[in-house]
This record gives C-alpha cells, structure tokens and sequence, in this order.
C-alpha cells in the first residue's frame, strides 16, 4: 500500500515531530488535537525542529540559505492542522498520539474508524499499551498496529511495528513499508507491555529513580553522573522532563503493574505530576523550561 495522506491525532510532544517527518517525506498530512492552541503549538514544533535541520546543512555548505528557506517552506506547508476531522475522508494512514490511557485511546480511535475510508490503515504510537485492546474500538481490528516512534522523532530513527492479535500481514507490511518511506529503521516488535525498547530503557531508569528516591542525592548530581559515565546525551531525570513526567509516570506505572518491582515509579516525579508540573510541556518539571 502506497501513502499518498496521512494524518495524526494528538499534536502534543510526540505529535508535531512525527508530522514533521511524514510531511519531510513529501507525504501530505494532517496534524489534528482539541483545540487550536495545542495545534499551533504542534505546527511551531514542526517548524522549528526543520529550521534546526536545515541550518546544520547550510553552516556545513551542503544547501543554500534560499534552498534552505523553500525546504522549511515546503514542509511545514505539507502539514495541515485542524481541530476536526474534516479532511480525514481520503487519508491513508493515520498515527494517533493521544495520552497514554486506555479511554482516549478507544475513543479516538472509534472516531478514526467513522471518519477515514475503510481501506486506510490506524496506527497507535503507545508506549506500550495492548494493541488488540485498542483495535476492538474498530470495525478494522486487521489494520489497527502500533507504530511506536521514539522521543525525538524527528531525530530518533527506530520505529518498533507491533502487531495484535488481529493485525492482517498485509497491514503490518504496510507499516514496515511506510517506516522506510518516511526514512525511518523498522523492527518488529511482539504485543507485550512497553514492547522492546521502554523494557529496558525503563528497567534502567528503574535504577537510578529507585537510587535517587532512596539516597536522596540530587537530581542534578545523578543526571549528570549518569550522561558522564554513560556518555549519554543527558540524564534520566531531563530525559523524563523532556518525555513529559505525566507519559513517564503512566508507562511506568503500567510496566511495575505487568512486570511487579523490575519496575520503579519515582515519588518525586508522581508528586511533580500531581502539582501539574509536567516538564517541558508546562516549563516546569525536575528542570525549570524556558
Ligand atoms: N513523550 C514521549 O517521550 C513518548 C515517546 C514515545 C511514545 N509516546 C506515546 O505517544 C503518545 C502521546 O504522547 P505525548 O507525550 O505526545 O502526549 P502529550 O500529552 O504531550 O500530547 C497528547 C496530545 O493529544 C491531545 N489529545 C487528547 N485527546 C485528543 C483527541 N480526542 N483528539 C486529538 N487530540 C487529542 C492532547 O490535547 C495533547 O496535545 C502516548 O501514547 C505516549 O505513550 C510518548
């Protein structure tokens, strides 16, 4: 199957950057959340994530300033925001980002199931939750998968692809398929909570918000510890600020529950989440944000 539109559901930290790679790709696309401040804020996103790309390539001489400037243009202006689902008649493939809960999800994707034709295929970007689950809200639990991008997507290149129990083949060779056009590595990964990567990326973050609860050392000091000796780009309490400490604590949550004390939920983090300090997204967390 060939994606000539898409659409994404869900304009938040994950949103505006995997609609900046589908429309990098020259895939038109949709870029759909609840109101119109969320949407600006998905499509500003967008554009600056492809400012920052562009202006690499223009100080290592490799695109002109103008050059530069048409590609920032063409896009951005491949992404159309919208607040409804006007416009999802004729897409493809549709990516929902919608928060981590089992509710949203269902009801998001029932909506997809009565607005995009019954050829178009519906991907979750969870972080974990059951596929099968999400696809008996649809008609088309065969061309329901997950799609799991990774923070940031516009940077990070895996994708894992996971089927439910009802996911077709020929669906999850589209999403394979649909991976490499947008320049993204695929792999296949199997329907179990928190899929390959968040198993054990989170078993580790287990350890050190464990240690940090317990020690009480700083959060500073461990973050920057940790990137020293990993040699890390930063540390698990920025990475979980930048992820947005609601997601964080919710994956979490969900990983102790499937898989018991492996897992660890950071009392710090769920106490910042109760004060609405989210992180990046609400410019407080761990970290102030400008
Ligand atoms: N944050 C990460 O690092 C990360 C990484 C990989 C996967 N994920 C997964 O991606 C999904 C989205 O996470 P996020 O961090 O972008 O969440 P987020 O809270 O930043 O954004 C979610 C957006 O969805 C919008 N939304 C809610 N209901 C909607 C609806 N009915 N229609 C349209 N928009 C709606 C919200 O207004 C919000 O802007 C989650 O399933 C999460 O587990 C997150």
């Amino acid at each position: 199957m060939f994606v000539f539109k898409a659409a994404v559901v869900g304009a938040g930290v994950m949103g505006g950057e995997i609609a900046q790679v589908i429309a990098a790709a020259d895939v038109p696309v949709l870029l759909k959340d609840v109101d119109q401040e969320l949407v600006d804020a998905g499509l500003a996103k967008a554009r600056a994530v492809t400012e920052g790309q562009v202006r690499k390539l223009v100080e290592k001489g490799k695109l002109s300033e103008e050059a530069a400037q048409a590609q920032v243009e063409r896009v951005v202006g491949g992404i159309t925001g919208t607040t409804s689902y006007d416009g999802f008649g004729d897409v493809d493939l549709v990516v929902e980002a919608v928060p981590e809960r089992m509710e949203v999800k269902h009801a998001v994707f029932a909506e997809l199931d009565a607005a995009t034709p019954g050829h178009a295929v519906l991907a979750s970007n969870t972080s974990g939750l059951s596929i099968t689950e999400i696809g008996d809200a649809t008609q088309r639990p065969d061309k329901v998968f997950g799609f799991h991008f990774f923070w940031p997507a516009s940077r990070m290149r895996l994708i894992e692809v996971v089927e439910g129990d009802e996911t077709s083949a020929e669906t999850a060779q589209a999403a394979m398929t649909f991976a490499q056009q947008i320049r993204k590595v695929p792999i296949r990964a199997a329907e179990c909570p928190g899929f390959v990567v968040n198993r054990i990326l989170l078993s580790t973050a287990s350890e050190a918000w464990r240690y940090q609860d317990e020690s009480g050392v700083s959060v500073e000091e461990l973050d920057e510890l940790i990137k020293e000796r990993a040699q890390l780009p930063m540390g698990p309490f920025r990475v979980a600020d930048m992820s947005g400490l609601d997601t964080v604590v919710k994956v979490a949550q969900d990983m102790q529950d499937a898989y018991g004390d492996r897992f660890y939920v950071h009392r710090g983090m769920q106490e910042k989440v109760e004060r609405g300090e989210l992180g990046a997204k609400s410019g407080k967390g761990f970290y102030e944000h400008a």
